[in-house]
């Protein structure tokens, strides 16, 4: 059977399955099986789904958990996390606990500015064209009028249009760069809406347009989330060495990209699922947060933390683009239960959550890598993992979980504990 298809689009769900099953799977029952255990019982729940993407086939399930005890800026929430990795809600949680004993995390949104770009091809003289977008500014105000309207009532809109010269980047090459506040939305088709119809009433015979579209790199959209307490009260012993140790881990983060890419990647763990669970866009936070992690033209670490006075501060600043109303956040069900979790937060009450998502994140790792190592936590998670795959009883399981307590963890020793225990039997 053919590998191609026409019109794939226009056959129901029942049909896209059977054709993917004959021609990738040699009509394997057991994977038309799998596809359509995934499938909702509730068939409007399912339709809601189906219509979130084009050629929806099944549903792809991910675990939603739940970080509690985080107090944030005097207030306690319960985080949800959506996320496949075992040991980040754990984490989460320990430290959000940590820290709640210690005046919590505080938080801070710097900035909200959101971006967008008509980037155009003009081969005349510079000051003609500077004069040109001048004597047509207020039109792109006026165009643009009917889809700023509801936005400016919420108190944002298009904040400026600013005529950037990329020459030297490129021939002839220049841009409106124009800036937006988008409010609780995390504003891209608002601001993709207005890029167009501002480069329709912008474009003339020696203006190429070449494309329209907002920026995900968003560094005037900054967050900023904090902790810090007394060196003593940091760990029950040897505080001030093992505290020094953890601003190393962050200095060689700063020294060395290919530790601060694992560095951040971990503060993205935090992030993410967040982001995730409340319907936000992850690919533009991860596209926006490790530009930033390169403003200085070196790949760093978007933590830091300092010893002074005997006083351990420890802190992320973040770019997040985020929306709390419009998008996935209002349609799916889940996203919607996450944001009234988190008490139906402003999209900046959001930056300052997830920034303090990614930082509590950070600090999980850190004060596992400088002390016992990463592998003692990660274990124990994939142990209970693996144990599972191999449909151990409850008691089997005990056992296992207590054997292996000071074993190293592959999971060829646990398969053969396991088979062992059995044989013994
Ligand atoms: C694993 O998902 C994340 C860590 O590698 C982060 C780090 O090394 O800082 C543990």
């Amino acid at each position: 059977m053919a590998k191609t298809v026409h019109g794939f689009s226009k056959f129901t769900k029942l049909e896209k399955v059977n054709w993917l099953v004959s021609a990738f799977f040699n009509d394997d029952v057991k994977v038309k099986q799998i596809l359509m255990q995934y499938w909702n019982s509730n068939p409007l729940l399912q339709d809601l789904h189906d219509d979130f993407i084009e050629n929806t086939i099944s549903n792809y399930y991910l675990p939603y958990g739940i970080a509690p005890n985080f107090v944030i800026n005097g207030k306690e929430y319960a985080i949800p996390m959506t996320i496949e990795e075992s040991s980040v809600v754990a984490a989460a949680s320990l430290v959000a606990k940590f820290w709640s004993t210690r005046g919590g995390f505080k938080a801070e949104v710097i900035s909200t500015t959101k971006i967008g770009q008509i980037h155009f091809m003009y081969e005349g003289d510079e000051v003609e064209l500077q004069n040109y977008v001048a004597s047509k500014k207020d039109d792109f105000f006026r165009v643009t009028d009917e889809i700023t309207k509801n936005m400016r009532k919420r108190g944002g809109g298009i904040l400026d249009i600013e005529l950037r010269n990329k020459t030297s980047e490129l021939k002839n090459y220049y841009q409106l760069h124009v800036t937006f506040e988008t409010v609780d939305s995390m504003g891209a088709n608002f601001i993709n809406s207005c890029l167009e119809v501002i480069a329709k009433e912008f474009e003339k015979e020696d203006i190429q347009i070449v494309m329209c579209i907002l920026s995900n790199y968003v560094p005037d959209c900054l967050v900023r989330a904090e902790v810090s307490c007394k060196v003593d009260d940091l760990y029950a012993e040897n505080s001030e060495i093992l505290a020094h140790k953890f601003v190393q881990a962050i200095q060689i983060a700063n020294a060395e990209p290919h530790r601060a890419v694992t560095h951040n990647k971990g503060i993205m763990n935090g992030v993410d699922a967040v982001v995730i669970a409340t319907g936000n866009d992850f690919r533009a936070i991860e596209a926006g947060a490790h530009a930033y992690a390169s403003r200085s033209g070196k790949y760093k670490s978007l933590t830091n933390a300092t010893l002074e006075n005997g006083i351990f501060k420890f802190w992320i600043e973040i770019p997040l683009a985020l929306g709390t109303v419009g998008g996935l956040t209002s349609l799916h069900p889940l996203s919607k239960l996450s944001l009234k979790l988190l008490g139906n937060p402003s999209a900046k009450e959001l930056m300052e959550i997830i920034a303090v998502a990614g930082l509590a994140q950070n600090f999980a790792a850190l004060r596992a890598l400088t002390t016992t190592g990463i592998q003692k936590g990660h274990m124990k998670m994939h142990l209970t993992n693996i144990i599972k795959q191999l449909g151990a009883s409850e008691e089997e399981k005990s056992f296992l979980i207590n054997y292996f307590e000071n074993k190293t963890v592959t999971h060829n020793a646990v398969v053969d504990a396991y088979n062992k225990l059995v044989e013994d039997k």
